[in-house]
């Protein structure tokens, strides 16, 4: 027996514990986020820049999971507000993707 062979049921195993923990982790709100386009969003729309003018490090300091934003939904709803504050211009589905980026980062709500 190869050193392959015996290695191969153990890595389908981790694939398949994996695959189970994040469809259980991710909120259903955000099912259909297309977590490609949050990333560029975030990057493209100076969320990080403004982020660390105020609580200075990388700026991740200002995303807060244990504050006042305590589910999926709020978290979509702060991103919501400063969309409409800072005039981004997000579809819904727009910020849906970036809250759902923020989640997988900061916050990790499971609902
Ligand atoms: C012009 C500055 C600025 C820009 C640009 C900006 N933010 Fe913020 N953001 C802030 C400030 C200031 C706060 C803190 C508000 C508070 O704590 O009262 C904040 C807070 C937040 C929070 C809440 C954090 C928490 O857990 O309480 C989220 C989520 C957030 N921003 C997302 C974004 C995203 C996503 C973008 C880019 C699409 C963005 N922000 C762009 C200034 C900015």
């Amino acid at each position: 027996m190869r050193l392959r062979d015996l290695f191969a049921p153990c890595a389908i195993a981790v694939a398949l514990a994996g695959v189970a923990g994040h469809v259980a982790a991710e909120p259903a709100i955000y099912k259909d986020a297309d977590h490609k386009l949050g990333v560029e969003l975030i990057e493209q729309n100076q969320c990080q820049a403004c982020h660390i003018r105020r609580v200075g490090g990388d700026g991740s300091a200002i995303y807060k999971p244990q504050g006042r934003i305590n589910t999926a939904a709020f978290l979509r709803g702060m991103v919501e507000q400063c969309n409409t504050e800072l005039n981004l211009g997000f579809f819904p589905e727009e910020v849906t993707s970036v809250a759902a980026v923020l989640n997988r980062r900061h916050y990790k709500f499971t609902q």
